[in-house]
């Protein structure tokens, strides 16, 4: 079928970057050619078969593509499967319109980078980006054109699975996390490796009720505007293509269907001028929720701003029959049809639908040498150093043991979300090991535990299954042995992959019960024992912190984890991972957050016990074991005198940094601010700016941190930036629980 709405001059117009009078144009005259039909059909978005993320459906979609029943398609794996549909609707439709195709390539395509939780640990806003757009580049070359990243749903709750995903409590450092993976993803559209983002979960999601996924979240709209939004504005205003709603209510209503969320916050307040597409049947799944039938609930998600319906069916059966009925107006359908137009457009499909189709990019840039040492690098970046009595670096010499149930096994280092990766080409740990040590030391291997007692609980994580089941008494048994040969142990223990993300949430914070037996009788042999931390979320570990010599949260590094653990392990890299989600003590403290309010009974400062009428636990203190902003490396800073200075609008905090250990390493200098006194309750801490900086032994840095009025406003009731002058802390120091305090008064 021969197109004709296209025109050289329009062609010329949505070349590359855009103008938006020629993408207006541009869209007016296609639009005035659809039928009502194939305008629905473009909000039609269907996985395409060959990976599930959510309940499977029989979908057809070449022929539904054909019929122009598709705006979108996902999950599918492999250029030439996604060239040949797009194929069918260029050239088996009637206007040609081509298909936009998303996955969730969260971190990393077939080259994977550290889980975002991970990832944030760096701290390294250039690095982020860089690892966004080496995703970009992998995945575009394979065919997508649109990620379903980055998620910046802010998460207190470490029981939740997907706090894994996100990029820790922190509200300043989510935002430009989350703007730093749009401007890595998008570009300016005008590369071939630029692709859309898609910011998740708007709103809220990661507030649901005692971290247990898809759960009620109910909460005010000043902690919202304060403590959620920041990241979802921050990546709207980095320019994000588009967003994808939560699960979750928010105010009683879906998030798909909330018109304040979706049109008066989103598009009005922040101006956001992308598509807005539901998550995996989140129109179906509203009947749940208790609103109403699946034409009733499209006609509310629609008038609300949804654009897309992923996998509900919703749109495609029943805007139709609400437009006959007039429960929704084609000026709705238009909107949203042009917004998802607009999208193809920006990403320039509609002058090359095969752009992102290339077979020999494919080949090239496919887990390169190239992007494994990008992604070798960035790992290194965002391993936390917890505890170090001196053991560490370890030495390439003697016998080492190397123990554990994370220690031989290729999927499980990667972590949650890896759609597209390929764990045959990944190396494991042991591995690692081998060609690190290789002709200076002894690797001694034990599986040692299993990943927990419980089989059936193994099983029913994906990547665990991968781990082979062994005695758990005959394998400890082996794996004390090896210890009493060795001069060190490492252990590799931890969650295996599965064990966050979607689906994923945990009552229990702690190390498995098997894999702590092992872990105490190998610390019990006397002899020096380093403990590799996998996980996906905070792990309690009181214990380990009091018994075991070296302790180095290692979360889910990707798929050159091995290299990028013996890096920093053997002293080659400094660690310099600090921590973005505060570490428990016990689970009963979650939510557990630096940057809370005060209370009206607070714990007397430096309180070392319980006590009665404060707000305190009988049998945990308040405070964290590891808090937020915390990392070690192999050398120390001393930090000078704070200085404050400003001239009544605008501040500097300036502190000198020195080197005073004998290794260079980064530090991450860190500023936080408290409102004293302001009309709504304000956090006891909030960050407000970092410095990372990097220090040979002896080295010394004098470090500026600006403080503007808006780092000193809160958002209203409203959503409105409110300043109040008065007194304000500001503290500087290495993390938040370890600050100088100056206090200055604004006029
Ligand atoms: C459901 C998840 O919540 C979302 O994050 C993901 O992007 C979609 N499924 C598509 O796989």
């Amino acid at each position: 079928m021969k197109k004709t709405f296209l025109t050289s001059a329009m062609l010329c117009a949505c070349m590359g970057a855009f103008a938006q009078s020629d993408m207006d144009t541009f869209i007016s005259q296609l639009m005035v050619k659809m039928t009502l039909k194939e305008k629905i059909g473009q909000l039609n978005l269907l996985p395409a078969g060959d990976i599930t993320t959510g309940a499977a459906l029989d979908t057809q979609v070449g022929g539904m593509i054909a019929a122009g029943d598709l705006g979108g398609i996902f999950n599918i794996k492999g250029r030439e499967k996604i060239e040949a549909l797009q194929r069918i609707a260029v050239e088996n439709t009637r206007l040609g319109i081509p298909l936009i195709v998303g996955m969730d390539v969260i971190h990393g395509y077939e080259t994977i980078f550290p889980i975002p939780l991970a990832l944030s640990c760096s701290w390294d806003l250039d690095a982020v980006e860089q690892s966004a757009h080496v995703a970009a580049k992998e995945a575009s070359a394979a065919g997508i054109n649109w990620t379903y990243s980055p998620m910046v749903d802010i998460c207190l709750d470490a029981r939740w699975g997907r706090i894994s995903e996100g990029n820790g409590e922190d509200p300043y450092l989510g935002g430009l996390i989350g703007a730093a993976m749009v401007r890595g993803y998008q570009g300016d559209y005008s590369q071939p490796d630029n692709i859309m983002a898609c910011v998740k979960h708007y709103a809220l999601y990661g507030a649901v009720e005692a971290g247990r996924d898809y759960n009620t979240v109910d909460m005010s709209h000043l902690r919202m505007y304060n403590q959620y939004f920041p990241p979802y504005k921050a990546a709207a205003e980095a320019g994000a293509g588009s967003f994808m709603s939560s699960f979750n209510l928010v105010d009683g209503q879906h998030a798909t269907a909330n018109r304040w969320l979706l049109t008066d916050v989103l598009r009005e307040q922040w101006g956001f001028d992308g598509f807005v597409t539901t998550d995996y049947a989140s129109i179906a799944e509203m009947k749940q929720h208790g609103f109403g039938d699946l034409a009733h609930n499209s006609a509310l998600a629609l008038t609300a701003g949804t654009d897309m319906d992923m996998c509900a069916y919703g749109f495609l059966s029943t805007l139709e029959q609400s437009v006959n009925e007039g429960t929704v107006s084609v000026s709705d359908i238009d909107l949203a049809c042009r917004r998802v137009l607009e999208a193809k457009y920006k990403l320039g499909l509609f002058q090359d639908p095969y752009k992102y189709c290339d077979a020999k990019r494919e080949k090239a840039e496919m887990y390169s040498a190239a992007n494994r040492q990008v992604a070798r690098d960035i790992a290194a970046e965002t391993f936390v150093l917890l505890k170090n009595d001196g053991v560490l670096p370890l030495q390439k010499k003697g016998k080492i043991a190397l123990i554990g149930p994370l220690a031989n096994t290729r999927d499980n280092l990667t972590g949650t979300w890896c759609v597209a990766q390929d764990p045959t080409k990944y190396r494991t740990l042991k591995e690692g090991f081998e060609t690190a040590l290789k002709g200076k030391a002894q690797l001694l291997y034990a599986q040692g535990s299993n990943i927990c007692r419980d089989a059936e609980q193994q099983a029913a994580a994906e990547f665990g299954k991968t781990i082979a089941r062994v005695d758990d008494a005959k394998a400890k048994a082996e794996a004390l042995a090896i210890a009493q040969q060795a001069d060190v142990i490492v252990c590799a223990m931890g969650e295996c992959a599965d064990y966050s993300g979607e689906s994923s949430s945990r009552a229990d914070l702690n190390l498995p019960d098997v894999q702590m037996e092992l872990l105490q009788a190998l610390v019990a042999t006397g002899k020096p024992v380093v403990l590799l931390n996998f996980a996906g979320r905070p792990t309690v570990m009181n214990w380990e912190s009091e018994h075991v010599p070296a302790i180095m949260n290692v979360w889910f590094g990707g798929s050159e984890t091995p290299d990028a653990i013996c890096d920093v392990l053997f002293g080659e890299k400094s660690p310099c991972g600090r921590l973005t989600v505060s570490m428990p003590q016990h689970v009963g403290q979650e939510p557990l957050y630096y940057n809370h309010l005060n209370t009206g009974r607070p714990v007397a400062e430096g309180a070392q016990h319980y006590q009665k009428y404060a707000s305190n636990y009988i049998d945990v203190r308040n405070d964290a074991l590891y808090p937020f902003g915390y990392g070690l490396t192999y050398t120390t800073f001393d930090y000078g005198q704070l200085a404050v200075e400003g001239n009544g609008r605008n501040y500097t905090a300036t502190v000198t940094v020195t080197n005073t250990g004998s290794r260079a390493a980064h530090e991450v200098v860190q500023l936080y601010i408290h409102d004293v006194f302001a009309s709504i309750a304000r956090p006891v801490k909030e960050l407000k700016g970092f410095e990372r900086i990097y220090l040979e032994p002896g080295q010394s840095k004098t470090v500026s941190l600006p403080i503007d009025q808006s780092a000193l406003s809160y958002y209203n009731i409203n959503g409105e930036l409110v300043f109040e002058p008065g007194d304000f802390d500001i503290m500087v120091g290495p993390n938040s629980a370890n600050v100088q305090k100056v206090t200055i008064s604004v006029k």
